[in-house]
């Protein structure tokens, strides 16, 4: 029997890797999707009937696979229901959630599993594979719950969470913490009977989890995200390894290793130290500059004279932003694209790795629609050719091209890449207003001699442009 689910598992594990592939495109990523969940629905289909959980059940009992089922469709439900309500802006607070929902399963399978050997009588070696991974996934399954319910608060923007936090100190009692943490491990492993240190580790790990996000802000939350993504694996796998369950350990490395590859990708596109965000050192502390002196000298446009630039302007550069997204506003921007090239204008996406608030937001949304790939380029290629552009045209992006990241070192995108919008001959900035981005700082472009604001909703007012210029 196990020789079928094992084979069962190496088919589910082949599907995870494929879905992998196709998730690293636009075009393929729904296909990715669901190739992914079916190798889920497979995975859990054979570990209902795998030999060791028959066997470890049938001597504290029968299965229960009433309450299995029940668990399953009240998941389902709950899982289909925030799916089919979450809106697009909301997409990563709910990633974050639900990685920490995978960790905090992996602790408390763990200590649902030592708690039912010690009843059974079964003998724990010391210092043996199952009571080392035992005490891992408590660890890291706390530290990635709380990380993640943390970094959710913060993406939430809820009062309170909303900017970094940090105190005197909290860096060596981070280190004391990780240093008590590693002495329960090592209790557990040589006692394995002993229950109290596995609960200590979990409680000891949360606090931890705690502090080390909760300094984290500004351009260094996509990084944490990916780091507690890969946390989440990582807590499974060594799930996978007390009640050995040879796919949970496959699925759990895979998150573990592709979520530290997207972490050291994110560090280095964003110029951020991995080191600093795996510690919880957060970013400058703040802004030395005052919102009133940035914008002293800040001029608003109107329709007609931005599309009086339009009108003769050569090149166009869009640069979206996490307020497209709230806006909607990405089939108008195709809208107004259009126009622009039948008019004889060439028109690009400028596309920043953070823009938004999770890996790949702006391309799926321009994806949608149907916006073409070529139009769509990477910061690297697209910031030399501002110099050449003649209207920057920045919707809903504030952080991402806000130059106190070149110039700031105690601002919160310090040492940030930005897209080079002021470079270009001019900028028109559509937002609703002056205030901060996810990074809570002003924005020194907003105030430049060549940027012109116009304010209003970025949907709308893209559909005011397209009609000014059309009027023309
Ligand atoms: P932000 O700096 O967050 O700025 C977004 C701007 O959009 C705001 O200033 C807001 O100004 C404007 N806005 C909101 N709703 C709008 C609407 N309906 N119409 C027009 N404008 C609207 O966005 P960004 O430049 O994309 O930078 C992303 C930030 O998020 C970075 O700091 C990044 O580190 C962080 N972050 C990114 C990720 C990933 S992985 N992408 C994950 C976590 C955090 P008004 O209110 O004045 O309109």
């Amino acid at each position: 029997m196990n020789g079928w689910i094992n084979l069962t598992y190496l088919i589910a594990a082949t599907l995870f890797i494929v879905a992998f592939k196709y998730l690293a495109h636009p075009r393929t990523a729904v296909k990715g999707n669901l190739l992914g969940a079916l190798g889920m629905a497979i995975a859990i289909g054979a570990a209902l009937f795998e030999k060791p959980i028959t066997e470890r059940f049938a001597s504290g009992g029968p299965i229960n696979y009433t309450l299995i089922f029940a668990g399953i469709a009240v998941g389902t439900v709950i899982g289909a229901i925030m799916a089919l309500k979450v809106q697009m802006t909301a997409m990563p607070q709910m990633v974050g959630l639900l990685n920490g929902f995978g960790g905090a399963a992996s602790l408390l399978v763990g200590g649902a599993e030592l708690h039912q050997s010690l009843a059974q009588g079964h003998a724990i070696a010391p210092f043996g594979q199952t009571i080392i991974a035992t005490a891992l996934s408590g660890l890291i399954g706390a530290v990635t719950f709380w990380g993640s319910f943390i970094a959710f608060a913060k993406l939430q923007e809820i009062k309170g969470f909303d900017k970094p936090w940090s105190f005197n100190g909290q860096q060596p009692l981070n280190a004391l913490l990780a240093s008590v943490t590693v002495a329960l491990c090592i209790w557990q492993a040589a006692v394995p009977e002993s229950v109290a240190a596995y609960w200590l580790i979990v409680l000891v790990a949360s606090v931890l989890g705690v502090l080390l996000t909760v300094p984290i802000g500004g351009a260094d939350m996509p990084v944490v995200i990916c780091l507690l993504n890969s946390y989440s694996g990582l807590a499974a796998a060594a799930t996978g390894f007390v009640i050995d369950n040879n796919c949970l350990i496959i699925s759990g490395s895979l998150v573990g290793a592709s979520g530290i590859i997207l972490s050291q990708i994110m560090c280095k596109a964003m110029n951020r130290s991995l080191v600093n965000v795996l510690f919880g050192v957060g970013a400058g502390g703040g802004p030395k500059v005052a919102a009133g002196d940035v914008y002293a000298k800040v001029k608003g446009a109107s329709a007609e004279e931005i599309a009086i630039l339009f009108d003769s302007a050569r090149k166009v550069v869009i640069v979206p932003g996490y307020g497209l997204a709230v806006a909607q506003a990405q089939h108008a921007v195709r809208d107004l694209a259009n126009l622009l090239q039948a008019r004889g204008c060439e028109v690009l996406y400028a596309i920043h790795p953070v823009a938004g608030r999770m890996p790949g937001h702006m391309n799926v949304l321009l994806a949608e629609a149907n916006v073409p790939y070529d139009q769509m380029k990477e910061m690297d290629e697209i910031n030399p050719q501002f110099a050449e552009t003649d209207v920057a045209v920045v919707i809903g992006a504030n952080d991402v091209v806000n130059p106190l990241a070149r110039t700031d070192p105690k601002s919160p995108i310090a040492g940030m890449p930005i897209l080079n919008v002021d470079q270009a001959r001019t900028v028109v900035i559509i937002k609703r207003s002056l205030s901060p981005g996810f990074a809570g700082i002003p924005n020194p472009l907003f105030a430049a001699d060549n940027a012109l604001m116009y304010y209003g909703d970025g949907k709308k007012a893209i559909m005011e442009l397209m009609t000014a210029v059309k009027e023309l």
